[in-house]
């Protein structure tokens, strides 16, 4: 059984202008100790994807269908108890920006001294030193010093060091990073994305990491999910979506992705921007912004299917590169005989 299961997720915004259908129908898994990235450009749902897992949703979003099982146990039927206790031991949370996760009116040590209280029973003195000891794995210099400072007297960068040694006080099985590096510094962003590294290592903890960027994931994660317009539309190991992507729209990301020995003056982006996603483009989401687009494509929505055997997601055993794109798949799709579902404004027979 996997870590996390997310089978079916729809989420939508009740909005004045009409229903955001912000994360409709995705499903995936994440295995202990796996680091997965969940890519895209601003937009695909990301975010309301990470805040789902730990129904942090907040009004107007509602997680209108769909399942999440962590470990066995189902999270959207969780009472409010027992989804504390998922939130402070089991699954945390690291976001953009860090000084809105950390309090400035008490220091930074205090600070997770106080996460470690939250759900263990272990006296101050020792709290105390777990929190110093939790500020130097993060290689924060000077852990005993730095312990008493505040919030202020910390760079970015070595803010979200101390948000994560807060996130890890807990040894949480899964750590939801949305966008972790995207508010500092290029220089410093490394540094954090090593740091993740290695503590997903030593403490055998699943990362899901989200970013628009997929030059940020590459030497992270083990398997990359590419979402677009709500929907998951390629996922691959890390290697093999770098070296062979096959949805255009991950085509799309990859050229645009800044290379050592670069000589290019303007790096190419994708044409068009993301749909609104009140009133999706029928057929493939992506279609009015690809250049391959056919007929096909605008009437009728692809799958997720394997791209050698073209056995859809939910089936068992496929292998482990999937892509949802008539251009590769409608051939292996036709010669399997499945099914093909035709939403609104279809008639293709
Ligand atoms: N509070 C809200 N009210 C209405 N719509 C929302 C709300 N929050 C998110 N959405 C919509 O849900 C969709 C997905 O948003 P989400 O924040 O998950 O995108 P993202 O992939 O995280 O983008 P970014 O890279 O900019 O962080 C967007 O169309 C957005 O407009
Ligand atoms: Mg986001």
């Amino acid at each position: 059984m996997a870590l996390l299961e997310v089978e079916d997720l729809v989420v939508q915004f009740y909005t004045e202008d009409g229903t955001v259908r912000a994360v409709d129908g995705i499903s995936y898994e994440i295995d202990r100790g796996e680091t997965v990235a969940l890519v895209g450009e601003s937009g695909a749902g990301k975010s309301v994807t990470c805040l789902s897992l730990l129904r942090l949703l907040e009004r107007p979003g509602e997680i209108v269908s769909g399942e999440i099982r962590f470990d066995g146990r189902d999270v959207l039927g969780l009472s409010d108890e027992e989804l504390r206790d998922l939130r402070g031991n089991e699954i945390a949370m690291v976001f953009q920006d860090p000084s809105a996760a950390l309090n400035p009116v008490y220091t930074v040590g205090e600070q997770i001294a106080e996460a470690i209280r939250a759900h263990e029973d272990v006296t101050d003195e020792t709290a105390r030193r777990r929190a110093i000891d939790l500020l130097e794995r993060v290689e924060i210099p000077d852990a005993a010093s730095r312990y008493s400072e505040y919030p202020h007297e910390f760079s970015g960068g070595m803010q979200q060091r101390v948000v994560i040694a807060m996130a890890l006080s807990c040894e949480p099985d899964l750590l939801v990073c949305d966008e972790p590096t995207t508010a500092l510094d290029v220089t410093i962003e490394a540094g954090i994305l090593e740091l993740l590294e290695d503590l997903a290592a030593e403490f055998d903890t699943a990362i899901q990491l989200v970013s628009h960027d997929l030059g940020v994931v590459a030497g992270l994660c083990d398997r990359v999910q590419v979402m677009y317009a709500g929907e998951i539309v390629e996922r691959a190991p890390t290697e093999e979506l770098y070296y062979d992507p096959k949805h255009p729209y991950t085509v799309g990301l990859m050229a645009s992705i800044p290379r050592i020995g670069d000589d290019r003056d303007e790096l190419p982006t994708i044409p068009g921007s993301m749909p609104d996603l009140v009133d999706v483009p029928t057929g493939c989401r992506f279609h009015p912004r690809c250049p391959y687009a056919e007929e096909a494509c605008r009437l009728r929505a692809p799958s997720l299917v394997d791209v050698e055997t073209g056995v859809p997601a939910d089936e068992p055993a496929p292998n482990d590169h999937l892509a949802a794109c008539h251009e590769y798949t409608d051939d292996l799709v036709d010669g399997l005989d499945y099914e093909v579902v035709v939403e609104d404004g279809g008639g293709l027979e």
